[in-house]
């Protein structure tokens, strides 16, 4: 109530990034399996999901299963795909009631035929949708990212569809976020201060919101006290601080 209040609606971040971090500890502290901790980040989900539908994010960027999380014990890694297949069958009317629509990035080949069915289910219900892209990071690495785009790139100068230099433009086209602009917010829960190979090449000059809160405990208003500090950071993009006193921060994207 209090940070919402205190959004600046003209100069919302568009893209919003989030580490989602701290269920293991939080189940733990508990007293719980790791699991339970992965059951109760799906209300924090929801809630996030939610808090930048209302405020008028355009996309939210969620990491929720990294090309490194494999290493995690088999029965881990199967609680998070079958909690993932059961909250896309559950979320579905919700994200059609507000308007969202669901994408993916990530090498998602590598998941399961059950769980690629389930998105499929969901993409496509909700491809007509306008008000928020909900983009999950499934399997995705940045260095995954960076690397199947210089290959997607040598295929197409091998088979002649690309013909100019690549610049930074034509790269970023090629990378999975291609269909997003850059984030201008991450936030990462848990109090880890990493980027865990998450968008490597994206985040090139993104604001980093660190918080302690575990991600079962991150609500609404932890969403908006996040954006009430990007909005008091100063985003110079290298320049001096008497040449960026004359922009709006949406100017220098
Ligand atoms: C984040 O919470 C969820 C995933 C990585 C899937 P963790 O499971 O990493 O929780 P901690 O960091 O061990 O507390
Ligand atoms: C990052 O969290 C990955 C996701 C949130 C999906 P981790 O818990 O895997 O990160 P590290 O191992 O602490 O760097
Ligand atoms: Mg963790």
């Amino acid at each position: 109530m209090i940070y919402k209040n205190k959004i600046d609606s003209k100069r919302l971040p568009v893209h919003v990034a989030i580490i989602m971090d701290g269920n293991g500890r939080w189940a733990k502290k508990l007293g719980n399996q790791r699991i339970f901790g992965h059951r109760n980040g799906v209300k924090a989900v929801r809630e996030t999901v939610e808090a930048a539908a209302e405020v008028g994010i355009r996309f939210l960027t969620l990491y929720a299963f990294s090309t490194e999380n494999w290493q995690r014990p088999h029965a881990e890694v199967d609680a998070l795909m079958s909690l993932l297949m059961s909250s896309l069958h559950d979320e579905l009317p919700t994200l059609m009631q507000n308007n969202i629509r669901l994408m993916t990035i990530g090498n998602i080949s590598a998941l399961s035929e059950a769980v690629n069915r389930q998105l499929e289910i969901v993409k496509n219900r909700t491809a007509g949708n306008t008000r928020l892209d909900l983009i999950l990071a499934l399997n995705y690495g940045g260095r995954w990212d960076i690397v199947q785009a210089a290959q997607s790139i040598q295929n197409d100068v091998a088979s002649g569809k690309l013909q100019q230099p690549v610049t930074e433009k034509i790269f970023s086209s090629y990378t999975a976020t291609c269909n997003a602009p850059d984030p201008e917010l991450l936030i990462r829960t848990g109090g880890e201060f990493r980027i865990s190979n998450f968008l490597l090449w994206q985040l090139a000059y993104t604001e980093l919101h660190f918080t302690a809160t575990l991600w079962p405990d991150f609500r609404k208003e932890d969403f908006y006290n996040a954006i009430v500090d990007f909005q008091q950071r100063k985003r110079r993009f290298g320049k001096t601080d008497e040449q960026t006193e004359k922009y709006e921060p949406s100017q220098n994207q």
